[in-house]
């Protein structure tokens, strides 16, 4: 499985820092919502679906947390600690979060509206739906 990090543009100067997000420019896909997570709990871990459809970048805007994903195939566990990066969540990528920071905001770009139809939440038919649908190591469908 291919982790991809986008590495924003900082636009910097003697005031501090701006990170500008544009669908389809630095953000790979139409952006049609936001959400983002904070205030989590010690030793909470959320998440624990795929998606059949939806696309997603994931950006600690502060603190830090983990991200753990999974195609079927591979399990990767990322550290995301940066507002300088987004972490690229396709669909069809089982993902779980953790390892909260008590400081941690968590923003989440979206190519699609909330949809609970979307989602895969058991862990069983996400695997039985990777086979099917023949992931292998490496294998990526490109949105950029
Ligand atoms: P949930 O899917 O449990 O969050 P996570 O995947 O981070 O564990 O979502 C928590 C609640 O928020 C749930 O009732 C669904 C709702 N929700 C929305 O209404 N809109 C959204 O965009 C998202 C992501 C969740």
């Amino acid at each position: 499985m291919k982790i991809e990090i986008i590495d924003f543009d900082i636009k910097g100067d003697e005031r501090g820092f701006l990170i500008a997000l544009e669908e389809n420019k630095n953000i790979p896909f139409d952006l049609k919502r936001i959400y983002y997570i904070f205030g989590t709990k010690e030793n909470i871990r959320r998440g624990f679906h795929a998606h059949k459809q939806l696309n997603q970048v994931a950006i600690c805007l502060s603190g830090s947390c983990k991200m753990l994903m999974d195609d079927g195939v591979e399990k990767k566990t990322i550290l995301l600690d940066t507002p300088e990066q987004g972490l690229l969540i396709r669909k069809m990528i089982w993902h779980e979060m953790f390892d909260f920071s008590k400081d941690c905001v968590l923003l989440v770009l979206a190519s699609e509206l909330y949809d609970e139809n979307d989602y895969i939440r058991d862990y069983n038919k996400f695997i039985r739906l990777t086979r099917k649908n023949g992931v292998k190591n490496n294998e990526t469908t490109t949105i950029w």
